[in-house]
C-alpha cells in the first residue's frame, strides 16, 4: 500500500472532521459532539503525519524526534490546561498563538535556506525552475515569514497586556497609522524584490519589519479592544499556518489554517459589532479610538439590599432574568446560581439568563460556566433574544456584570462605551446588582445603573451572596 496516498486521503478526512467540528461548536447542544469530531480529526492527522515521516525516513530518526516533540508538547499542554483558571484563558490562548507564529517563521526560513539560499546548487530550485514555480515559492516564503512574525510578537504583546505584565493603555506613537500603513507598503515592495532576486538580507529585513509591526499593532490597541485582538491574532495564526501548509505541500495545514483564519476573522467581526468598535479600526491598531472625557458627574445615592430582602423579592416574583458577568466567573458563583435557578423554577418562577456577547473575558465565557453548572441550555438566551423582555420582568439579578449592563452606553453619547449594545436591565421592575464595591468594570467607566430608583446593590462576593439567598429561600 502506498503510504503517501493513504496519508493524503487521511488528511482529507481530517479536514472534513475539522469542518464538522466547527459546525458542531456553533451550538450549545452539539458542542460536545463537535469537540469529539475535532479530536478525531486531530488524531487521524497526527497518525497520518507519523506514517508519512516514517515513510520518508525509515532510519527512524525523524519519527523519533517527532514523537519526542509530541510527548513533550502534550505533557506541557496537559499541565497548563489543568492549572489554568477560566479567567486566564485569553492570555494562554494569546501565548499559544505566538507559537504558531514562531513555527511559521521557522518553516519559512527553513524553506528559504533549503532552496533559494543555495541557488542552482539546490535540487529543489532546479525542480521549481523547471516548473516555472520558483517565484511562487519565494512569495510563499516571504509572506509566510511576514504573517508568522506579525503573529508572533503581536501575540506576545497581547499575552503581556492580558496578564497585566504590561500596561493595557494603548501606545500612541506620533503617526502610528502611517507607521502601520508604511510597513505594509514596504512589505509589498520587498516581496516583489524578493520574488525577482531572493537575497538573504531581504528575508532578514522582512523578519525584523514584521516583528516590529506585530509589536506596534497590538501595543497600540487599548484594553477594551483586547478580546477582538485575541480573536484577530487567532485569525492571523490561521493564515500563518496556511502559509506554512503551502511551503510544506501539506493540504491539511492549508485547510485547517484557512478554517482558523476565516473563523477567527468572523468572530472578530461579530465581537466588534457587540462592542461597537469598527473592525477596520481595530485591525489598523486602534485607529480612531478616542478616550471619552474624564468623569466628574454626580449620580446621587445608591440603595443597598440584603440577601434576605432579595429572597423576599424573588418569592414575590413571577419572572426573573439573570445577567451574569465577569464577577460570576471570579467568584465561581455559577453552581450556586444554577441551584438558585432550579429552586425558583420549582416554585413556578420563570427564570432565564441574558448573555451579552462580550460578558466575561472570552467569547462564550458565561455559556461555558453555566453549562459546567448544568443550567439547562433552553433558558440561556443571547442578548438580542432577551432584550425586549426586560420591561415585562419582575426581578433582574445582575451577577458580577458591569459594562455589559451600563445604560450610559445607550443614553450618554459622551461615554467612552457609547454605542456599545448592552442588556437593558434597567427597564425591568427591580434590579439587584451583585458586586463587592462601587468600583467600575473592565472599561473603567462609572455605571449609572447603580443609582437608578429601581436598582439596589447587594455587596459582597457573588458566591457567598447567592448562597445566603438560597438559605433564605
Ligand atoms: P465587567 O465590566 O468586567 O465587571 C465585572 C464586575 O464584577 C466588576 O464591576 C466587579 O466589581 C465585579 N466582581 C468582580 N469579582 C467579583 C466577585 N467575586 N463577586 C462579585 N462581584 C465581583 O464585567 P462584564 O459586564 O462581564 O463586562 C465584560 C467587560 O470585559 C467588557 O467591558 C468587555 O468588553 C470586556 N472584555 C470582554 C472579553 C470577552 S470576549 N468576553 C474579553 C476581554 C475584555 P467589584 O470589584 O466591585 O466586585
Amino acid at each position: 500500500m502506498d503510504i503517501v496516498s493513504v496519508s493524503f486521503a487521511a488528511y482529507l478526512v481530517a479536514g472534513l472532521l475539522f469542518i464538522l467540528a466547527l459546525a458542531g461548536l456553533s451550538k450549545h447542544e452539539s458542542a460536545r459532539v463537535g469537540n469529539m469530531f475535532g479530536i478525531a480529526g486531530m488524531a487521524i492527522a497526527l497518525l497520518a503525519t507519523i506514517a508519512l515521516a516514517f515513510d520518508g525516513d525509515p532510519s527512524g530518526l525523524g519519527i523519533g524526534l517527532m514523537i519526542g516533540a509530541i510527548v513533550i508538547g502534550a505533557l506541557i499542554g496537559l499541565q497548563r490546561a489543568k492549572v489554568v483558571e477560566m479567567t486566564g484563558m485569553p492570555e494562554l490562548i494569546a501565548l499559544l498563538h505566538s507559537f504558531v507564529g514562531a513555527a511559521a517563521v521557522l518553516v519559512g526560513w527553513n524553506a528559504y535556506l533549503h532552496a533559494e539560499y543555495k541557488g542552482d546548487g539546490s535540487a529543489q530550485v532546479q525542480q521549481l525552475k523547471a516548473l516555472d514555480m520558483l517565484g511562487i515559492h519565494s512569495a510563499e516564503v516571504f509572506i509566510g515569514v511576514f504573517v508568522g512574525a506579525v503573529t508572533l510578537t503581536g501575540s506576545v504583546v497581547a499575552y503581556l497586556k492580558l496578564s497585566a505584565k504590561m500596561k493595557s493603555a494603548p501606545l500612541v506613537l506620533p503617526g502610528k497609522n502611517l507607521i502601520n500603513l508604511g510597513s505594509l507598503v514596504l512589505f509589498v515592495a520587498l516581496t516583489v524584490w524578493f520574488v525577482v532576486d531572493p537575497q538573504l538580507w531581504l528575508i532578514i529585513v522582512v523578519t525584523v519589519l514584521a516583528l516590529a509591526l506585530g509589536w506596534h499593532l497590538v501595543a497600540s490597541i487599548g484594553g477594551g479592544d483586547m478580546p477582538v485582538v485575541v480573536s484577530m491574532l487567532n485569525s492571523y495564526s490561521g493564515w500563518a499556518a496556511a502559509a506554512s501548509g503551502f511551503l510544506l505541500g501539506n493540504n491539511l495545514l492549508i485547510i485547517t489554517g484557512a478554517l482558523v483564519g476565516s473563523s477567527g476573522a468572523f468572530l472578530s467581526y461579530v465581537m466588534c459589532k457587540a462592542m461597537n468598535r469598527s473592525f477596520i479600526s481595530v485591525i489598523a491598531g486602534g485607529f480612531g479610538i478616542e478616550a471619552g472625557p474624564a468623569e466628574d458627574k454626580d449620580y446621587g445615592e445608591h440603595r443597598e439590599v440584603t440577601a434576605d430582602g432579595v429572597a423576599e423579592m424573588l418569592n414575590g416574583a413571577s419572572s426573573v432574568i439573570i445577567t451574569p458577568g465577569y464577577g460570576m466567573a471570579v467568584a465561581q458563583a455559577q453552581y450556586g446560581v444554577a441551584q438558585l435557578t432550579s429552586k425558583l423554577r420549582e416554585k413556578g418562577v420563570e427564570v432565564r439568563f441574558g448573555i451579552h456577547p462580550v460578558a466575561g473575558r472570552l467569547p462564550g465565557h458565561m455559556n461555558v460556566l453555566l453549562a459546567e453548572a448544568k443550567v439547562p441550555y433552553d433558558v440561556v438566551l443571547e442578548m438580542d433574544e432577551i432584550n425586549e423582555d426586560f420591561s415585562d420582568t419582575d426581578v433582574v439579578l445582575v451577577i458580577g456584570a458591569n459594562d455589559t449592563v451600563n445604560p450610559a452606553a445607550s443614553e450618554d453619547p459622551t461615554s467612552p462605551i457609547a454605542g456599545m449594545p448592552v442588556l437593558t436591565v434597567w427597564e425591568s421592575k427591580n434590579v439587584v446588582v451583585f458586586k463587592r464595591s462601587m468600583a467600575s468594570g473592565y472599561a473603567g467607566v462609572q455605571n449609572p445603573l447603580f443609582f437608578r430608583e429601581n436598582s439596589a446593590m447587594l455587596f459582597g462576593d457573588a458566591k457567598d451572596r447567592v448562597e445566603d439567598i438560597l438559605r433564605a429561600l
